[in-house]
């Protein structure tokens, strides 16, 4: 895992943000989704394998608190620099995403995750990963999904990923209900098209 944190690492150490495969500016898609759920601006929200994602920017625009996850550090520690005045709002949590949380994080109401979950390829990663966002989020809570869908492209970021589609989801949230669905396709900053499945469940026992 190790080996895995120095290579995303690398990535944030020599690229310019607007550079990254992955960046938007936009994050239109997302907040659709958020606005859907009437207290996010009140919410302590999780937001797993943030990188450096302007998303942020949005959601401290709110009242929200946030739960800042990443396995590198680098993303981590350049996100502590820019938001060094919010540190009242944020917890930072350098870890990774497939192993148990920490027992003291306290339940959270949102969880969110763009282009995170589908690094994980083997079984057991993603079942702890799922495990996470079950035992994280309170009853009533909220998880959100933007992962590549079956369309979508084999690798990223130069690591093989697993593609989803609604059902593959489902599969993996028993205790949750789809509250909406929609396939979207990102242009990257190549001007690439990367076709998303995007997804909003709640959790309901
Ligand atoms: C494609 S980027 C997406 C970043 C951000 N979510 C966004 O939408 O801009 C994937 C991010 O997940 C992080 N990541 C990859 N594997 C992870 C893992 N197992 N646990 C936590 N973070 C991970 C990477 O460091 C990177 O920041």
């Amino acid at each position: 895992m190790k080996e895995l944190a120095e290579h995303w690492d690398k990535i944030y150490k020599k690229t310019e943000d607007e550079n990254l495969g992955w960046y938007e500016e936009d994050f239109s898609q997302t907040l659709k989704l958020l606005n859907l759920i009437r207290t996010w601006r009140d919410s302590k929200m999780f937001v797993s394998g943030v990188g450096t994602s302007g998303l942020v920017d949005e959601l401290l625009q709110s009242k929200a608190d946030l739960v800042l996850n990443d396995l590198s550090s680098e993303a981590i520690e350049k996100l502590k620099l820019k938001y060094m005045d919010m540190d009242n709002r944020i917890e930072w949590l350098c870890q990774d995403i497939s192993e148990p949380l920490p027992p003291d994080l306290k339940k959270i109401d949102i969880w969110i995750d763009r282009a995170v979950l589908h690094f994980l390829t083997d079984d057991a990663s993603i079942g702890q990963y799922f495990k996470n966002v079950t035992s994280s989020l309170k009853v009533g809570g909220y998880a959100i999904f933007a992962e590549f869908s079956k369309k979508g492209a084999t690798k990223c970021a130069g690591l093989e990923v697993r593609r989803y589609d609604i059902q593959d989801l489902k599969e993996n949230l028993p205790f949750f209900e789809c509250i909406a669905e929609q396939e979207y396709t990102f242009i990257n900053s190549k001007g690439d098209p990367r076709p998303y499945i995007y997804a909003l469940f709640r959790k309901i026992k």
